[in-house]
């Protein structure tokens, strides 16, 4: 299920409910001695009573220990089900959006088909990051009219960013780059060159008591932690109040 981004104000009221009956609340981590940030942004919801359980993802390129991690957690969680217990697995922001559930997801339909799964959505991170920025007086509508939205991580490189921005410029996109993190100490300088400071929202940390919104031209083009995203608008719909 879906956690939100942040603040545990932004949990759905179906994923409260789903945690508060459930016996397990499972959530990932990236070490086993690691908190987790979806178990941090739902630890209000969690009572004493109910058992947490870790799983581990690890964050490493090659794909086997990936593989293995999840079909571990898909083990875990139809364990417990069979156990006739009831358990949630705990996902930072949307639960279908870049999200590491999603694998399990993939890994319990095809090794366990029989366990019965309800995914809850959240609310994603470039949500929150639009709707916090227009709640400070910056109005930034995700998208408006025919405008496509396009949700993407942020491009390894420099040609690459440069290309989507001309592909997202011609369509007419508002672009949400995520994974942004230490690429921006290129981003924001590529940003400046193009013209594009201004019309971008860097966010980071949305929700959490730290969180920085600002237009981009405000941030500095140093590496910024891994919970960072930017809205990049390059122009509006003609017609508008
Ligand atoms: C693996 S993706 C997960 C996206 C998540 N499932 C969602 O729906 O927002 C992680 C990226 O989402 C963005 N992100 C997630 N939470 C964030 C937050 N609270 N503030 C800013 N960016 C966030 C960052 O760009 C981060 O690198």
């Amino acid at each position: 299920m879906g956690v939100g981004p942040g603040d545990p104000a932004l949990l759905t009221v179906a994923a409260v409910r789903a945690i508060e009956a459930a016996d397990v609340v499972t959530y990932p981590v990236a070490r086993l001695e690691a908190e987790g940030m979806a178990a941090r942004i739902a630890a209000p919801w969690i009572g004493p009573e109910q058992r947490r359980l870790p799983l581990l993802f690890p964050m490493v390129v090659e794909a086997e220990p990936r593989r293995q991690a999840w079909h571990a957690a898909a083990a875990a969680l139809a364990a417990e089900v069979r156990a006739q217990r009831r358990v949630v697995l705990l996902c930072e922001g949307d639960s279908s959006l870049y999200a590491s559930c999603s694998y399990v997801l993939l890994a319990l339909a095809e090794r366990e088909p029989d366990v019965p799964v309800r995914v809850i959505p959240g609310i994603t991170a470039a949500a929150a990051a639009a709707a916090a920025a227009s709640s400070a007086g910056m109005p930034w509508p995700l998208a408006l009219q025919q405008e496509p939205l396009w949700i993407r991580p942020t491009p390894e490189t420099q040609p690459e960013l440069e290309q989507l921005l001309e592909q997202a410029s011609a369509a007419g996109a508002v672009l949400a780059l995520l994974k942004l993190g230490h690429r921006w100490s290129w981003v924001q300088p590529l940003l400046a060159e193009r013209g594009l400071l201004e019309q971008s929202l860097f966010a980071q940390r949305v929700g959490w008591p730290d969180q920085l919104l600002a237009r981009a031209a405000a941030v500095s083009p140093a590496e910024q932690p891994y919970f960072s995203l930017l809205l990049i608008r390059q122009g509006w719909p003609a017609v508008l109040p």
